[in-house]
């Protein structure tokens, strides 16, 4: 579309809910690719609270010099309760009208979806979503910015725990995030040879787990390591169950907001950087109440009302590899 037929003159890019690894070089993709097509582009500072608060700042090329293999956000980010109501989200429209935004660029998870995608349906406002999670729970995209690494940050905290629990013969419980969603979970268990994982979207069998911890005991087996996502059970209360029901020594790691932060992976960076890119192309097209993704490497499309939510598709294929491999 040429600059002269342009509806949109003036873009705001922010970030909400839960950091992760490769938002800013989202950010900064964002901001270049629209500033190479001639847009303005400004940053809300906290996610959807910093509308309310008007925190917006310009942005120019310069803003998002050095901040490619940065984590966190240079936006910051934050839940906004105040957001999540119509009258919220109706006074943030007036204030994005009022400060000249044309389009709201919004790079979170799922909550920051549903938030963006009742913005565009209820009052018309531009929006486009760029998924930004290490959840991983997102349609519309093999993968969402920041789940490469925070796998990868488990898994080298992992490696390290396994040195210690084949030494003095423990079984060590890992907890990884994720509260509704295993994927995390899942990938950490694959990738550090993992014995179990316990997920949210399955039941987990307790007896059978600690039935073939005693059998592997008596055998000689003598560590080993559990992954649980936190929305599945607590890594403390895992090891006693495990200890009470085996009568073996267990330790636990909660590895927590570790993950969700340090230097983005060169997957995270890629992805983050094409998403940006995908997410101007969107709005130069005019097209909106969109969120961008890749699929099996091609840039995907569909209505960020649908994005909110992704079934994890190999799930059960996964979980069974996990228990081929034990
Ligand atoms: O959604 C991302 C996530 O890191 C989840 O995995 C986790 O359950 C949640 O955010 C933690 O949120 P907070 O940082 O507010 O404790």
């Amino acid at each position: 579309m040429g600059l002269l037929n342009k509806k949109v003159k003036k873009i705001a890019v922010l970030t909400s809910g839960g950091d992760g690894p490769g938002m800013n070089a989202a950010i900064r993709s964002v901001v270049r690719c629209a500033i190479h097509k001639g847009y303005d582009v400004v940053g809300i500072i906290r996610g959807y609270e910093g509308i309310f608060n008007e925190e917006i700042i310009p942005l120019n090329h310069r803003s998002v010099s050095n901040i490619i293999n940065r984590g966190g956000t240079i936006l910051k980010t934050a839940r906004s309760t105040q957001f999540g109501t119509p009258e919220g989200k109706e006074k943030a429209v007036q204030i994005l009208k009022k400060h000249n935004i044309d389009a709201l660029i919004v790079i979170g998870g799922d909550g920051s979806y549903r938030g963006a995608s009742e913005l565009y349906a209820e009052f018309g406002f531009p929006v486009i979503g760029l998924p930004g999670t290490i959840d991983n729970d997102l349609k519309g995209t093999d993968q969402t910015i920041g789940c490469f690494t925070a796998v990868n940050t488990a898994l080298d905290a992992i490696d390290k725990i396994r040195d210690t629990a084949h030494s003095m013969e423990r079984v060590f419980i890992i907890e990884v995030m994720g509260n509704k969603s295993g994927y995390i979970a899942i990938e950490v268990a694959l990738g550090a040879g993992a014995e179990e994982v316990i997920i949210p979207e399955r039941q987990f069998d307790y007896d059978r787990m600690c039935q073939g911890i005693k059998e592997g005991h008596k055998r000689g087996k003598i560590s080993w390591m559990i992954v649980v996502a936190e929305g599945a059970g607590k890594a403390h209360e895992v090891g006693n169950t495990i200890t009470t029901m085996t009568g073996l020594e267990s330790r636990f790691v909660v590895l927590g907001h570790v993950q969700r932060g340090g230097v983005p992976s060169g997957q995270d960076r890629i992805l983050a950087t094409r998403l940006g890119a995908a997410a101007v192309e969107l709005i130069d097209k005019g097209e909106f109440g969109k969120a961008v993704g890749v699929l099996q490497d091609e840039i995907n499309v569909i209505d960020i009302r649908e994005a909110t939510h992704k079934e994890f598709k190999h799930l059960d294929d996964f979980l069974n590899l996990v228990k081929v491999l034990t």
